[in-house]
């Protein structure tokens, strides 16, 4: 009974409690149901060959024990036998030949990108593509054919390929979200590229939402580099896209407190942080929609709180990142700056992110 509860408690860990967010046990798609297949078959080849090898031991240390055969007992000595060398040297190369031909069968289907351009060589509107920017220690995502880009959260539609086009902007990254699949580096001399699929099904068991990680050490907030990935219905995604597209002028603060402190980010932020969901390639995480999201700087619950703290002290939050030094702001402008940004919200429409917060 002690055993079954240490089980159930291991079981527990390795699925990651209930809703699969970040397992790659339980994958999400197909990108990640045919790499965990591959894992399995990898896993029964090893434990078969495993099993043979300690067999053989055991039976070989148990017949040729001294204390059965007498003191004097030497096993006998062989110099070769061909029945046994060619069963040992056919036996590995038909077991890896099992584990080559789905491998490279998958390595190259799920490297296939060309339906993500056109013949001319354009991003294929007709696809989802989304250009990934790693930079240390957050994400880019830029909607080419919809002029979109977000930061930190990545939207994603469901039941489609979605093909995603990598990128490093400082040092090499890795791209993953475990549920879905991957993983892919993010280099900084070549893009590489991949697509992923996520289920309807499963978006709708994890209440639409996953996360991502990076998965190359690239420096002292390596592991505080993470981003939410949010998988949409079609109709859903779209609108989501609209909204943000909606997005061509900032958004103008409402309150005194905001307005105030929209007046101080166009002077101290601005220069690093775009607040139009068209701004690309600018220093620092795009703000287009920073209401809306759940996590700042990708891991601090989304308060004002953890943002005042954030904008007031980033380097003990996330050591080594770009924001720190590149401002002065007193307590009292903080306060003002944060309440703005606390009101660059774009879901109108999209009832299924306000779902999330
Ligand atoms: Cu970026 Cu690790």
């Amino acid at each position: 009974a002690r055993w079954i509860g240490l089980i159930t408690v291991l079981m527990v860990f390795l699925s990651g409690c209930g809703k699969n967010h970040l397992s790659t046990l339980r994958p999400a798609g197909e990108v990640g149901q045919e790499q965990f297949n591959l894992m399995i078959l990898s896993i029964i080849i090893m434990l078969f060959v495993v099993a043979v090898v300690t067999i053989l031991f055991t039976l070989a240390v148990v017949r040729n024990r001294r204390s059965k055969r007498g003191e004097d007992f030497q096993p006998k000595d062989v110099a070769s036998n061909h029945t046994l060398e060619v069963i040992w040297t056919a036996v590995p190369i038909v077991l890896l030949i099992i584990l080559a031909v789905p491998t490279v069968y998958l390595v190259f289907k799920q490297a296939d990108t060309s339906a993500s351009v056109t013949e001319d060589g354009e991003v294929n509107p007709e696809e989802t593509v989304i250009n990934v920017r790693a930079y240390q220690y957050w994400w880019e995502f830029e909607y080419p054919a919809e002029g979109v880009v977000t930061s930190q959260d990545l939207v994603v539609p469901t039941d489609t390929r979605v093909y995603f086009n990598l990128l490093g902007a400082d040092v090499k990254h890795s791209f993953w979200i475990p549920a879905a699949g991957g993983k892919m580096d993010t280099n900084i001399d070549g893009i590489n590229s991949f697509y992923l699929i996520f289920d309807e099904d499963a978006a709708e068991e994890t209440d639409r939402l996953f996360y991502g990680k990076c998965a190359e050490l690239c420096g002292p907030s390596h592991a505080l580099m993470d981003f939410k990935v949010t998988a949409l219905a079609e109709e859903d995604y779209d609108q989501w896209l609209a909204d943000m597209q909606a997005i061509e002028e900032p958004v103008q603060a409402s309150s005194e407190d905001a307005q105030a402190g929209q007046e101080i980010f166009a002077d101290s932020c601005m220069g690093c942080h775009a607040t139009t969901s068209t701004g690309a390639g600018a220093m620092g995480p795009n703000l287009t929609n920073f209401a809306d999201r759940e996590l700042i700087a990708g891991y601090l619950e989304h308060n004002e709180e953890n943002l005042q703290e954030w904008i007031r002290d980033p380097e003990t939050l996330k050591p080594g990142n770009k924001m720190t030094g590149t401002y002065d702001l007193t307590d009292e402008e903080i306060e003002l700056v944060s309440a703005y940004l606390m009101e660059l919200s774009v879901e109108e429409g999209s009832g299924d992110l306000e779902a999330l917060e």
